[in-house]
């Protein structure tokens, strides 16, 4: 059988869990060979034992292991092909009179710089290929605010930015960078976001989240998002590049 990817080389951050990991199973069955990159080394073992990968385990918030996990994958596989700079984490839900510098940093480390440096490193291979497919994890927290949850915000309003810079140094090499935009999804972080809300019971926001959601009131699965995840890294979707890509459920439509 041949699959959309047969022989693609992917990079996949934050492959230990949640969207990463189910991209990640999606290349795989569909022909990648793959490169999982994660800060999460036990989770990361089991990931890329079952999925035949290279365990690459980094943190993406530092500029060298960056670097490392982009030269592992080229000492592996001689390129790059496909890049899933996904990594990331949702910091403390509080208004910003509350917040400490710290807790801007941390969250600006690794969603707005790690993508940076995740975009930095992979094109320096990629322009000389002449080719390859990027897609960065934003979030609809790249099209508006929330009043306590500024880090995130920022740090998502900063991938949307990256992602059309990309998009236009990579255009003249043949090189395509978009990124998704996911409402509310049930992953880890999903369930944590609930947890932060509401301590005592999380369950309840869990409950009162899914009603807002206008088409199949509930949330979205880490499948549903490889699946638009992987049609943005085909060749399907040849003329689409420097854009955002919500998939919500229709949230934000209104
Ligand atoms: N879950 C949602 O509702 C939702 C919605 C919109 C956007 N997002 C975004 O989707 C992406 C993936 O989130 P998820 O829901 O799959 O979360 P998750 O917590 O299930 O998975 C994130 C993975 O990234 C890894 N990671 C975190 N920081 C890292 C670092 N510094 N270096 C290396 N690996 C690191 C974690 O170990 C984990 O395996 C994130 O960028 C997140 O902001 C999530």
């Amino acid at each position: 059988m041949t699959g959309r990817f047969d022989g693609k080389v992917a990079v996949v951050t934050g492959a230990a869990n949640g969207f990463g990991l189910a991209t990640a199973e999606r290349l795989a069955s569909e022909g990648a060979r793959l490169v999982l990159v994660d800060r999460a080394e036990e989770a990361l073992q089991a990931a890329s034992s079952k999925l035949n990968g290279l365990a690459v385990t980094a943190d993406v918030s530092s500029e060298s292991d960056v670097d490392e996990y982009v030269r592992r994958a080229v000492a592996e596989h001689g390129r790059i092909d496909l890049f899933f700079n996904n990594a990331g984490i949702e910091g403390r839900m509080a208004p910003m009179t509350e917040l400490s510098v710290d807790d801007f940093d941390r969250v600006w480390k690794v969603n707005a710089r790690g993508v940076f440096m995740g975009l930095r490193a992979v094109l320096k291979v990629m322009k000389p290929q002449r080719s390859g497919v990027i897609v960065n994890t934003a979030s609809m927290a790249a099209i508006k605010g929330a009043a306590t949850f500024s880090p995130y915000i920022a740090s998502k309003h900063a991938v949307l930015g990256l992602t059309k810079s990309a998009a236009l140094e990579g255009a003249p090499y043949g090189i395509r960078v978009n990124c998704v935009a996911p409402g509310h999804f049930d992953t880890r972080m999903g369930r944590d976001l609930a947890a932060q809300i509401n301590p005592d019971d999380p369950q309840g926001v869990l409950d009162e989240v899914s009603k807002s959601v206008p088409l199949h009131g509930r949330y979205g699965t880490a499948t549903e998002v490889a699946n638009l995840v992987t049609f943005l890294l085909s060749d399907e979707a040849e003329y689409i590049s420097g854009s955002l890509h919500l998939i919500d459920a229709a949230l934000n439509a209104g």
